[in-house]
């Protein structure tokens, strides 16, 4: 009787060996130098151990010396996929432009008007591959999505996303009020049932790495019968949830005239069953050390969007605060109120807002940059409640990672021969682009370059 291979060749096991940076629990900045990393057919990381046990693992795992993916010392590392908690797919034509305004004026004046346009499925669908190559190629494997109101187009950019292979959530966006800008909105039995709808059909297609997410845009756009009713959809079936809270000053004050029985902003979706351990919020810029112990309590995580609250002029986040909360914490984009698609950006703007908090307080904590780089990868992982699946390098978790170039034609930075491998590092994080993320993989699969004609 013939025991059975943990992977014959025809499973298509990839090994690479080399150098990888990962975070993890106890380490926010982990260096893996010299190691072997096999993926298996299924995009499962199946081994990650010292070069030395090279022949060892050939053998076990049938591959030969010179299918090894060798990467060049110093020059080429893989660090895990960057996560963007918080990006809003359907703003991606704003992008760089229109950051004029504070948050309810930039909404009415260029957000509802941009989003409305996806009525239109055929520039939905430009849009969105536009957006997807984007972040891909930004090094995003996993994306956290708004989209718009409107179904069909919010199940196009899943499809899109699957044909691209991002992982993904989607969301369809619920608003049932918009007093200044009623061109754009639901009536709200049409909100539930579409959203019942895009749940459906988005199961039906079994894409393996897209994942819808109940998306009530947020209070001021929201009746409470609305709230309510997302809450309970999103019990009964046992789904993720995102919107935002306390961005700007003005946001909150809406809020409490709206609701003013309630105790805060997080009191209303608390009430309304919105916030439970598969919760994200973005921003939480102006959240209280009460609501903060209340995401703990809950398990709802935050997503931090730097970029977007310096550009909307929405306040600075106290990341520290909430870390010390001990909240799950991600990084998002928040393209179009953040300008940039790139996680590395939101890595930088996250260390330089705590910098500015440290000139206000003198005994101010900043962050690092390892931190940062944990908000990046890991952390968001487990605000997405993907912690299990990827966010750094483990045995038994999908291979979604970047093969980092520092030495490309014309790249953004140099390497001098005194750098280590952490200066490298630093300046890939602080200076690095889209340039230098030569090949990006998700669950195993080469996604960057694009294999698609
Ligand atoms: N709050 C409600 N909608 C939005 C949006 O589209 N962007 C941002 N940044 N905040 C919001
Ligand atoms: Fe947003």
């Amino acid at each position: 009787m013939t025991t059975k291979a943990p992977c014959s060749p025809g499973d298509s096991l990839q090994v690479f060996k080399g150098t990888l940076l990962h975070s993890t629990d106890t380490s926010p900045l982990e260096t893996l130098d010299h190691r072997i990393l096999g993926v298996n057919g299924m995009g499962k990381i199946v081994f990650i151990e010292t070069v030395d046990k090279e022949n060892e693992l050939s053998q076990k795992w049938h591959f030969k010396k010179e299918d090894i993916r060798v990467l060049r010392p110093r020059e080429e590392f893989f660090i895990p996929g960057l996560i963007d908690t918080h990006i809003h797919a359907s703003q991606y034509p704003n992008m760089g432009s229109c950051l004029d305004l504070p948050l309810l004026d930039w909404l009415i004046k260029y957000t509802f008007p941009v989003e409305a346009k996806f009525k239109d499925l055929k520039f939905a669908e430009d849009t969105y591959t536009k957006v997807v190559k984007r972040t891909l190629r930004n090094g995003t494997t996993t994306a956290c999505y708004f989209a718009t109101i409107h179904t069909d187009s919010s199940l196009k950019l899943c499809d899109i996303v699957d044909k691209l292979g991002q992982r993904a959530f989607v969301g369809k966006v619920c608003m049932d009020l918009n007093e200044l800008f009623p061109e754009y909105k639901e009536i709200l039995c049409e909100s539930l049932s579409e959203t019942a709808r895009f749940v459906a059909e988005l199961a039906y297609r079994k894409y393996p790495l897209v994942n819808p997410i109940v998306t009530p845009r947020f209070v001021p756009s929201c009746s409470s019968k609305l709230l309510q009713q997302l809450g309970s959809f999103a019990k009964r079936n046992n789904l993720h949830i995102q919107s935002h809270v306390s961005e700007s000053c003005k946001e909150v004050e809406v809020v409490k005239g709206m609701f003013p029985n309630y105790k805060d902003y997080s009191d209303v979706y608390d009430k309304h069953s919105l916030l439970t351990d598969k919760t994200i919020m973005a921003h939480g810029v102006h959240l209280s050390d009460d609501e903060l112990e209340r995401f703990h309590r809950k398990g709802v995580a935050i997503s931090h969007c730097p970029n977007s609250n310096t550009s909307l002029c929405s306040g600075l986040f106290d990341a520290r605060n909430a870390l010390n909360h001990k909240v799950n914490i991600g990084l998002g984009t928040d393209v179009s109120g953040g300008y940039s698609p790139s996680v590395l950006n939101a890595v930088r703007g996250a260390i330089d807002v705590t910098k500015i908090l440290s000139l206000k307080f003198s005994d101010y904590e900043k962050l690092t940059y390892q931190e940062a780089f944990r908000l990046a990868t890991l952390g968001g992982s487990k605000a997405l409640g993907l912690d299990k699946l990827t966010g750094n390098f483990e045995v038994g978790k999908d291979f979604d990672a970047i093969l980092v170039n520092t030495n490309v034609p014309f790249g953004p930075f140099e390497v001098f021969p005194d750098d280590t491998q952490q200066d490298i590092f630093q300046k890939f994080l602080f200076l690095g682009d889209d340039r230098n993320m030569v090949e990006v993989y998700v669950a195993g699969k080469k996604v960057v370059p694009f294999q698609e004609s």
